[in-house]
């Protein structure tokens, strides 16, 4: 799909809200499920639905089984701003949704996420415009809408996503046991990981399954749900999720003026200007522009033909002084692989805990009509997880933000953590090489955490008759 356009709600009436989540139930929502062949209209689009605490609240959910929900996604992206490092011009009071507004009126709390994908702009308008004449009968008022675009390029029969810096991006991602399967076994540097990981109602790394939410058994008469560990509950979690979205402004001006100034940094070896600022591009995301790994003693990307980038590399035993993958470089902070303290086998381990799936989006508001005053580019990210204190700001705040890695002081993630005069280490032979001055190239600017409920789920918070109600009738 090419086109997004993510839908942030505010349930003002729960019952005509509840009534369009039936409907969308009825054909529209998209599934596991094949789609047939003669339903063009639905095999061109997606659309998927997510909710925040407030939202399953102002749905009608109980307090009890509110507090069955993680204290993360409880006090959602903005109560969590200290722990991500989210502060400065990143800190919720500047965000164009989502945030918290010191000292001015509370801005509206997102109640729903609705997430439209559709394989062209047009039929991506046809669908917005269809949802939101909907949207706004049936109890919903509508407190955001950012679009969003692949930048596709395609490559000999091969598809790749480009984020705004110019690298190509969603390629690493976790595999997972039992779901599918990299296209060759020798593409990927580990085992799949299991499915607990990343879908509730599953056994993770750990052998267990993850903390899910759950409901009184009272509130499920027709039997939608499973039973959940507690008596007399039942497992809301089950095939859910949770869902991260960050709206992630990048300066690429920035990023080209900082490589301009920087490009001596880079051995004379690697060529002209042109060569030596993506040199050092290079080094600050830990991969070449074209998604080759980077490997000690290379000085520009290698050629790779036909043959898609690979995942299959890992840093111990080819790279363990970061010589050609730098220590504190983004993809090495966010996926140490075996590069962990105490021995690689137990570091595989721990990083298998601390995975997500990312399926980031580029926008670029310029070319929005009609788009928000807050112009910029940049990249919604997504990731999915089963425990989001324990993966995504896991990542964010001991990966990331962490100012001592790798037996290094006072650096931080060179290309998506907010920096003031920042540094980064290049590890050399016969001496390292320091970036100075690093500044944000990225900023924070709007979020939330949503929980991406299973089929059954989605039905159960469709028909749902909240407890005062029952106990009314
Ligand atoms: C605008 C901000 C960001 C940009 C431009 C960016 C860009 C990239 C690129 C180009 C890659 C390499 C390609 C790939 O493996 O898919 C990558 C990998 C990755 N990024 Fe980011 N990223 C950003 C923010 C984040 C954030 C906020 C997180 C998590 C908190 C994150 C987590 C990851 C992970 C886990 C990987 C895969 C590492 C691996 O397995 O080797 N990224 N990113």
């Amino acid at each position: 799909m090419t086109a997004a356009a993510f839908l942030l709600l505010k349930i003002e009436q729960a019952g005509p809200a509840r009534a369009w989540l039936q409907e969308i139930l009825r054909g529209e929502l998209t599934t596991a499920e094949e789609i047939p062949r003669e339903q063009r209209e639905r095999r061109h689009a997606c659309l998927n639905t997510a909710f925040t605490w407030q939202g399953l609240k102002a749905l009608g959910l109980d307090e009890k089984s509110l507090q069955t929900f993680p204290y993360e996604f409880r006090q959602g992206m903005a109560g969590r701003a200290h722990v991500l490092g989210d502060t400065g011009p990143g800190a919720p009071e500047h965000w164009d949704f989502g945030g918290k507004r010191p000292g001015g009126p509370p801005p509206e709390d997102i109640h729903l996420l609705l997430m439209l994908y559709a394989r062209s702009e047009d039929i991506l308008r046809t669908m917005l415009s269809r949802q939101r004449e909907r949207l706004v009968a049936q109890g919903f008022r509508e407190l955001y809408c950012q679009r969003a675009t692949h930048l596709r390029e395609e490559k000999d029969g091969q598809i790749f996503f480009r984020e705004h810096f110019g690298f190509r991006d969603s390629l690493s991602q976790p595999v997972i046991r039992g779901f599918m399967k990299p296209s060759r076994d020798s593409d990927e540097y580990d085992s799949p990981i299991a499915a607990g990981e990343f879908i509730l109602g599953h056994e993770n790394e750990y052998q267990e399954k993850p903390l899910s939410p759950s409901v009184p058994a009272a509130l499920d008469p027709q039997a939608r749900l499973g039973p959940a560990e507690a008596p007399d509950r039942k497992d809301l979690g089950l095939n859910g999720t949770y869902l991260v979205l960050r709206k992630l402004e990048q300066d690429v001006d920035g990023l080209q003026a900082f490589l301009e100034k920087n490009k001596a940094l880079a051995p004379s070896g690697c060529g002209d200007d042109e060569k030596r600022k993506e040199w050092l591009k290079a080094k600050l995301l830990g991969r070449w522009p074209n998604g080759a790994a980077l490997k000690p003693g290379q000085y520009e990307a290698p050629d790779l033909g036909a043959q898609p980038p690979s995942n299959a590399f890992r840093y111990a035993q080819e790279d363990e002084g970061g010589l050609g993958c730098p220590v504190t470089s983004h993809v090495r902070r966010t996926n140490p692989r075996d590069a962990l303290a105490p021995t690689p086998d137990l570091s595989l381990k721990v990083s298998r805990r601390h995975r997500i799936l990312r399926r980031g989006i580029a926008y670029d508001t310029s070319r929005e009509e009609g788009g928000p005053p807050s112009s910029g580019r940049g990249l919604i990210f997504i990731a999915l997880n089963a425990n989001i204190g324990r993966q995504f700001e896991f990542i964010q705040q001991s990966w990331m933000n962490n100012e001592k890695t790798g037996r290094l002081y006072n650096e931080q993630d060179p290309v998506a953590s907010g920096h003031d005069r920042g540094m980064m280490t290049l590890p050399a032979k016969p001496l390292r090489r320091c970036v100075m001055n690093l500044q944000s190239f990225v900023t924070m600017k709007g979020g939330g955490y949503f929980f991406l409920p299973g089929v059954k789920a989605l039905e159960f918070l469709a028909h749902l008759t909240p407890l005062a109600a029952r106990q009314d009738s």
